[in-house]
């Protein structure tokens, strides 16, 4: 079965965050069996994940799911009640089926976008404040009928009144309870592990290449899993220089692609293999001579391709090439660099509101990194208080041996160690469990 996960619902968030101990899943993986739900250990295959509203339509038609789970929730602009009628037209199963919606709600019963929902047939709700994930596991393989949801339109019109979702220390009290629920939401973390940080910035030149390599360097080093580094600077691609390695020629790729039958092992066999840090993966771009065989739509399919927990990809500047808008679309974290001047605060500022309100990326995306300071440059705590609102990643001074490390080929590591804070997964997130849950596969 094919599910498409688009719900960033907290009580799932909340859940994943608290399970550290592996002795305490081998209990509740016995648990599970004396309930009797082993049973649900049946393959699920999550076919992708969805972050933001703008992109299900688009990742739905790719990913020909047999089941959606939805959150009322999820960020984005569109208006939920049109977002469910294009899901209804738009989004088949493998099968030209309708894709089965899982539909996450606060809402009270009588809404009408619940209304709604029912009359598109959109009959597995679960609804309330109090949602359990052992419920959306059930709901995946035993679909509702319209008698399940039918209180759902005929209960007396309820406004539109939305409930809080509950907060997260309550959450936790349940969890220390409800030990099966723990124990699946578990495996729904070692599917959900896997970060995509975007490095771009509003104008050219101003680091991100340089971070970017160095990022994914790092991480490659400390954690000893796969990484990849994917150049989407389209035409001009630079990234093999960091590295000191040839860029390899992407019509294997192309060929693959337009077969159908790219794979993670031909994507990998078609990139660099970093031989200091064999775990890191380079894909060296798309030449000039190459970009009008290669269609917008193959930068999304590597980013899906890649199963790997790592993802960062370096960027053209603005927004006018494809590889930019794929790479910021399907992004967890926007690495945004800027340079210590007025003019790149502002431009920044302005680009980011651009992308916020036409694409609807959540504004907490976005991380900002200042490069190339110095005592003539604008100072730290001026630009901090330019991006007040915003999660600030770093900090960095002017150097020559920056641009030394880029003569001899080596991304630099000393001064931007801090590049991997707070992205690297804790060691218990990265354990693989080789139990009866590990049902669900990406
Ligand atoms: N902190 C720094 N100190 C000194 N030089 C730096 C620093 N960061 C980057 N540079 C230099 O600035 C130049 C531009 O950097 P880089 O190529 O990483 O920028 P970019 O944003 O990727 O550019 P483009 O938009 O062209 O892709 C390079 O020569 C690099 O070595
Ligand atoms: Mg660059």
């Amino acid at each position: 079965m094919r599910l498409l996960l688009a719900t960033n619902h907290p009580v799932i968030d909340a859940m994943i965050l608290k399970l550290e101990d592996e002795a305490g899943i081998i209990e509740l993986e016995r648990s599970l069996k004396h309930d009797g739900l082993a049973k649900w250990a049946k393959p699920i295959l999550i076919v992708d994940e969805i972050k933001y509203r703008e992109r299900l339509i688009e990742k739905g038609k790719a990913s020909r799911p047999d089941v959606l789970v939805l959150y009322d929730k999820l960020p984005g602009t569109i208006e939920m009640e049109i977002l469910l009628e294009e899901i209804r037209l738009e989004v088949k199963n493998e099968e030209s089926k309708d894709t089965r919606i899982i539909f996450i709600t606060s809402l009270e019963q009588g809404s009408p976008l619940l209304r709604k929902a029912v009359e598109l047939g959109v009959w597995d709700i679960i609804a309330g404040t109090d949602v359990r994930p052992i419920d959306i596991i059930k709901r995946i393989y035993e679909p509702g009928n319209y008698s399940d949801a039918a209180r759902f339109k005929l209960a007396p019109e309820a406004g539109n009144q939305i409930k809080r979702a509950p907060v997260i220390s309550e959450i936790k009290e349940r969890v220390v309870e409800k030990e099966i629920e723990k124990l699946v939401i578990r495996e729904v973390k070692e599917v959900k592990r896997q970060r995509i940080i975007t490095w771009w910035s509003a104008s050219g030149g101003e680091g991100k290449t340089t971070l970017a390599a160095s990022q994914a360097y790092q991480l490659a080093k400390t954690t000893g899993e796969k990484v990849a580094l994917l150049d989407f600077k389209e035409a001009n691609p630079a990234c093999n220089y960091w590295f000191n390695i040839i860029a390899k020629d992407s019509l294997e790729i192309i060929n693959a692609i337009e077969k159908g039958c790219l794979n993670q092992n031909i994507l990998e066999e078609n990139i660099v293999t970093y031989t200091k840090a064999p775990n890191l993966k380079i894909f060296t771009g798309v030449d000039l001579y190459r970009i009008n065989a290669w269609g917008a739509e193959y930068f999304d399919l590597l980013q899906s391709t890649l199963k790997y927990p790592y993802i960062i990809i370096d960027t053209n500047a603005g927004l006018f090439f494809s590889g930019t808008v794929s790479a910021l679309q399907g992004a967890d974290t926007i690495s945004v660099v800027v340079e210590p001047t007025y003019k790149s605060i502002e431009e920044t500022l302005r680009w980011i509101d651009f992308i916020h309100d036409k694409w609807g990326v959540p504004k907490e995306y976005f991380k900002i990194y200042f490069n190339k300071l110095s005592f003539r440059t604008l100072d730290e705590d001026t630009l901090k208080k330019g991006f007040s609102q915003y999660h600030i990643g770093g900090c960095y001074k002017y150097s020559d041996s920056v641009i030394e490390a880029l003569n001899k080929g080596n991304p630099v590591v000393k001064g931007f160690e801090n590049l991997t804070d707070g992205i690297v997964f804790s060691e218990n997130s990265m354990k693989k469990t080789n139990n009866i849950l590990s049902f669900l596969k990406r």
